[in-house]
């Protein structure tokens, strides 16, 4: 893909967290620090961290299950799964709406669009993992709409229905569902025309207290759901950006998002770029290893970096091999993958794809301690069967927020960069 640079780059600063917020199209601007799976007495969210486990992986089952219904088949190791459902003891707490408010904090960096003219606002999660564009609908009635924007499309005079629907199935109990549109999609003052999207007129229970009204997804064509241009995607073909690429900086403060290019005001040095390995539509970069002090427990991987992931997963078996390799280590849940490691002597974990190690600060790496009093704290790579096969990994907010990351469609590459 050819970007000729034209136009204008724009920033768009992201909410860290979670409120009831005011705003129009564009610019908004960061709240504070977002809450992690980790107790406000600094002790491991345990029931939280099994629900994000089970969220992931329904996500992941849904992403492989579009790339399945574009492309007719699967590389090997991928699979299409059954979706996992909420433990039995959890499943009050996951329907209650409390806790749901907690959780969803933690899973999202939202910001502002708008669509429609004239322009109707909306509050998004900016999703490097996934790459459709929905939103309520006027037509949603159900209580879950109640406290969000709606899309109403006649309100708008350049929407366009388009034909046949649009439904994300997240397993038996969560859908998002609704007739397909088009029209024009704005985010800060840069506007993609005839932008395909769902106004969703069924949102299941599970999104009542989402703070978001819906996703923009960032990730390629091949993962689609609406089998149709992603936003920036149109943005590119419609010469919109100066640049065919975006940067994220996701942090406790100052998180942005940078279209058309990255913000040079947030990273020092040059940027390392590693080619994505585009069969499945994601940010996944090919021929990394993990690092812990001097040695790589772990070669060989494909990785996806994705934004709408809060920690990181790797295979279980090599998350097993991964903790080997810090020393003090314990199993903390077998079944859901966690493991810990002495809090006074937290390992030096990290990345490389060949070049300079990424590594993760201890505190990013720390979800807290396992119990109260407990001198192990549970580490934020997980062991999962996402049905990605046996050498990808998803590399979350617990990776992205200790570098600068450039998503560059010019080079089909994620580029890392040391923060500024
Ligand atoms: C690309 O990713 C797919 C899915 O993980 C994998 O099967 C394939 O081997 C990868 N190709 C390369 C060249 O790494
Ligand atoms: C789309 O969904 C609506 C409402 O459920 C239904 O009436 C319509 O027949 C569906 N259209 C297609 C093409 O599936
Ligand atoms: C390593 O990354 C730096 C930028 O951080 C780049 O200048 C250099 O060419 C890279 N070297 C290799 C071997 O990729
Ligand atoms: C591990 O997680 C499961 C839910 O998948 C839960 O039922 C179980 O109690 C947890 N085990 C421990 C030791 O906490
Ligand atoms: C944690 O332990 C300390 C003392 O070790 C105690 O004061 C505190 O109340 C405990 N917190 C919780 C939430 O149990």
């Amino acid at each position: 893909m050819f970007c000729k640079a034209t136009l204008v780059s724009v920033v768009l600063a992201l909410l860290a967290i979670a409120n009831p917020i005011a705003q129009n199209s564009g610019v908004s601007v960061a709240l504070g620090k977002r809450s992690t799976l980790t107790r406000p007495d600094g002790t491991f969210d345990h029931e939280k961290a099994v629900l994000h486990n089970v969220k992931t992986q329904k996500y992941y089952q849904r992403n492989i299950r579009n790339v399945l219904a574009n492309k007719g088949s699967l590389p090997e190791g991928w699979e299409a799964r059954e979706f996992r459902s909420v433990p039995a003891g959890l499943q009050k707490r996951a329907t209650g709406s409390v806790s749901l408010t907690d959780e969803d904090d933690d899973a999202e960096w939202l910001g502002g669009i708008s669509i429609g003219t004239p322009s109707q606002p909306f509050i998004v999660q900016f999703d490097t993992g996934s790459s459709d564009l929905w939103i309520p609908s006027s037509s949603c009635s159900s209580s879950i709409c109640s406290g969000k924007h709606k899309y109403k499309a006649s309100d708008s005079v350049t929407t366009s229905k388009k034909g046949g629907n649009f439904s994300l199935v997240y397993g038996d109990e969560s859908s998002v569902s609704g007739p397909i549109y088009t029209d024009v999609v704005t985010v800060a003052g840069l506007t993609a025309t005839g932008q395909h999207f769902s106004p969703a007129t069924t949102l299941s229970s599970e999104f009542a207290d989402d703070p978001t009204d819906g996703v923009l997804g960032l990730a390629y064509l091949a993962a689609s759901r609406l089998n149709a241009t992603p936003f920036f995607n149109t943005l590119i073909s419609q010469g919109r950006v100066s640049a065919c690429e975006f940067g994220f900086k996701l942090a406790s403060k100052g998180s942005e998002l940078y279209l058309g290019g990255t913000d040079t005001s947030l990273y020092t040095g040059s940027i390392e770029y590693h080619s994505i390995n585009q069969s499945m539509g994601f940010w996944q970069t090919t021929g990394a290893k993990s690092v812990v002090g001097s040695t790589s427990p772990n070669t060989n991987l494909e990785t996806i970096i994705d934004s709408g992931t809060t920690i990181m997963y790797g295979p279980p078996s090599a998350i097993k091999t991964f903790y080997a390799a810090v020393s003090g280590s314990e199993v903390v849940n077998a079944t859901e993958g966690f493991y810990s490691y002495p809090c006074n002597s937290p390992p030096a974990v990290g990345f490389s794809w060949g070049n300079k190690t990424w590594q993760i600060s201890s505190d990013n790496f720390n979800l807290g301690q396992v119990n109260n009093g407990s001198s192990q704290c549970v580490g934020a790579l997980a062991g999962q069967d996402l049905g990605l096969g046996s050498n990808v990994w998803l590399l979350g907010d617990s990776f992205m927020k200790n570098v600068y990351t450039a998503f560059s469609f010019d080079k089909n590459a994620v580029g890392f960069a040391s923060l500024a």
